[in-house]
């Protein structure tokens, strides 16, 4: 195991009628917020309604921004600091899902920056001080409501890209299950993809001796694999809301990243094709992973996939290892198809036309994975593999 500094400072309110915290929270920090927000499924489920009451039941001022896109834009980060910088805004209250918490964490962040906001997503050493930043999680997901990072997309530039600060974790998230009961069987089914692909990322490392950290990811997985399916099949079940809400915060909070050094590849492939062609983040992830797996499949790489099987997945450590790894990598391509996410790029409207330039500048800064590292060819063969 490699050394680590164990940092996760955001206090998390789990669980029914937490939001009732969230004024006396707010008031910690400031007397005025920016709500931000998405397309308006918290008008339609009323969380709206109550988190208005709440804040003016307070005296806590607040001003708006809403229409977040899935997928968000830079133009939604710059309208959002124009309304702190107009309102003086003392903290950034998202609601919703990873992307509205994205775009409130930038928003956060830029708020401080002089030049173009952009400048601090392609670069996120020019951020120095942040906004604090709450959060009200919708959908069960990317873990933004516990890290420290946010992805926004640039579409006149076809970038998407991650950007960090320590300082734009969110100082409390208020995660309550039942807000997440209203999230569509699509959504429900990517966000789990997603929160898999989060633990993939970690334990596909070269770094072999982090046994705790790889138990954790196993039982993590599983719980996605288990609960996925009950919240898919029954959108109201609070156990399984429960416990894919509580699995996507420890996917990502660090816990599973601390003592390895991981280098995420499933995910930069993906934000290319997110960039160009606007499709939904888990979706993406759940079509490349399978084929990513395939690939990477050799002799370094099988023992790593035979504790997967066995231990994910409770295949027979009796039979061949090469038996259990591929059995593994089927699985999980089943597992995808049976939350009925479509398996192949050209499904959600991607052909070969753009493969080559997505492997290009997937791989931008050089090789990118950890247990096996992938070059431009290695990329544009797997996205190849995935059409
Ligand atoms: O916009 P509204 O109307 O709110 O609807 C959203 C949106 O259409 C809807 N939704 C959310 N909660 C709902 C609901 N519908 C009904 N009931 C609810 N309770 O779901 C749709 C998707 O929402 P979005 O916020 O886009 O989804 P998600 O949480 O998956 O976030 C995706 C974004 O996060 C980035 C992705 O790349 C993508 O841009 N990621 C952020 C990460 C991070 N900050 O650490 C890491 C991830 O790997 C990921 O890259
Ligand atoms: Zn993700």
């Amino acid at each position: 195991m490699l050394n680590f500094n164990y940092s996760i400072p955001s206090k998390i309110f789990f669980g029914k009628d937490q939001i009732n915290v969230l004024g006396d929270e707010v008031k910690k920090y400031a007397s005025k917020v920016l709500l931000v927000y998405g397309g308006g499924s918290i008008k339609r489920t009323g969380l709206y309604d109550k988190v208005i009451e709440i804040l003016n039941s307070n005296n806590i001022e607040f001003c708006e921004l809403s229409g977040v896109e899935p997928n968000p834009r830079i133009t939604s980060v710059k309208k959002g600091v124009e309304l702190c910088k107009e309102n003086n805004v003392g903290l950034v209250l998202a609601v919703g899902g990873g992307s509205s918490i994205d775009c409130a964490k930038v928003i956060a962040a830029a708020y401080y920056y002089d030049g173009d906001a952009w400048d601090i997503v392609k670069n996120p050493r020019k951020i120095n001080k942040v906004l604090p930043v709450a959060t009200i999680l919708t959908l069960a997901a990317t873990g933004s409501e516990m890290d420290t990072f946010a992805v926004i997309t640039n579409m006149d530039a076809n970038e998407k890209l991650g950007t960090g600060h320590p300082d734009m974790a969110p100082k409390f998230s208020i995660l309550d299950p039942t807000y997440t009961m209203t999230v569509p069987k699509n959504q429900t089914a990517a966000g789990t993809a997603d929160i898999m692909s989060h633990i993939f990322e970690e334990y596909f490392s070269n770094v072999k001796s982090a046994y705790v950290q790889d138990r954790m990811a196993e039982a993590l997985l599983k719980t996605c694999v288990k609960y996925g399916t009950i919240a898919f099949e029954e959108p109201d079940n609070y156990e399984a809301r429960a416990n894919l809400m509580w699995a996507s915060s420890l996917a990502l909070n660090g816990l599973l990243g601390y003592g390895k050094n991981s280098s995420w590849c499933v995910h930069p492939m993906e934000h290319e094709l997110s960039a160009y062609y606007d499709i939904t983040h888990g979706v993406g992830l759940a079509i490349l992973t399978p084929n990513w797996m395939k690939y990477i499949l050799d002799d370094n790489t099988v023992d790593k996939f035979v504790e997967y099987g066995i231990n994910v997945w409770g295949i027979d450590k009796n039979e061949d290892k090469y038996e259990i790894a591929n059995l593994a990598i089927e699985k999980t391509r089943e597992y995808f198809s049976s939350l009925e996410i479509p398996s192949r790029l050209s499904e959600v409207g991607i052909d070969e036309e753009k493969l080559e330039l997505m492997a290009k500048k997937a791989t931008r800064h050089g090789k990118i994975g950890s247990i096996r590292t992938l070059d431009t060819e290695d990329v544009l063969n797997i996205l190849k593999a995935s059409l």
